[in-house]
């Protein structure tokens, strides 16, 4: 298939939720996101619980995973948007997720950079995600690129846990 586009060393490619099962080694490898948000590690089936966890009156047409692999192809990270949710032209990015070895390089800047030019492209005029509280390193990286806080939801029962969320958005225009 078609790079959807390029960042960094990084080269995105669409998953269809029928081959969701690749990301789930990856998932894995991120235990120390899964214990933070989540207070324990990825479920066996946390990839393939990611198309059955969108809004249940999303049709499938709504889901778009994307994989990011690296020079050698290694998957690497994974972004997992939703389009019009809740309304036409707004897209929800449910999980930006960069494998450990390649995080604190900028990758994830120049990631998030090419995929809301890539989200222009499909006619896209907002980003909006949510942001964990006990996540505060995520907060920093969503605020330096540019995203500003909506509105805090919660606390809410995550996996384990219960914590606030930061719903934060960003206008694409
Ligand atoms: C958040 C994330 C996508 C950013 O990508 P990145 O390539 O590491 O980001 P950059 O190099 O452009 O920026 C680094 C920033 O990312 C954040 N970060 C999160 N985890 C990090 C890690 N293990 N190493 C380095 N930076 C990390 C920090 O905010 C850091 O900046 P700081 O100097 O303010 O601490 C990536 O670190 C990641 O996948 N983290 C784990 C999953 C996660 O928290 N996703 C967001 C859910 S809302």
């Amino acid at each position: 298939m078609a790079p959807l586009f390029q960042a960094a060393d990084l080269t995105a490619e669409r998953v269809a939720d029928a081959d969701v099962d690749l990301f789930q080694p990856l998932l894995e490898r991120c235990e120390d996101f899964y214990q933070r948000c989540y207070g324990r590690p990825a479920r066996p089936d946390e990839a393939k619980q990611m198309p059955e966890e969108r809004p249940p009156e999303l049709g499938p047409e709504h889901g778009h995973l994307v994989a990011l692999r690296d020079a050698s192809g290694a998957l690497v990270g994974i972004l997992e948007g939703v389009s019009d949710f809740p309304s036409p032209g707004e897209w929800y990015l449910g999980l930006m997720l960069l494998a450990p070895e390649v995080r604190g390089h900028r990758r994830g800047e120049a990631v998030i950079h090419a995929y809301e030019d890539w989200l222009r492209g499909q006619g896209a005029r907002l980003l909006r995600l949510g942001v964990a509280e006990p996540n505060p390193a995520a907060l920093r990286f969503w605020t330096r690129v540019g995203f500003s806080e909506e509105k805090w939801v919660g606390p809410m029962e995550q996996g384990l846990l219960n914590y606030r969320v930061l719903r934060m958005s960003k206008p694409l225009a």
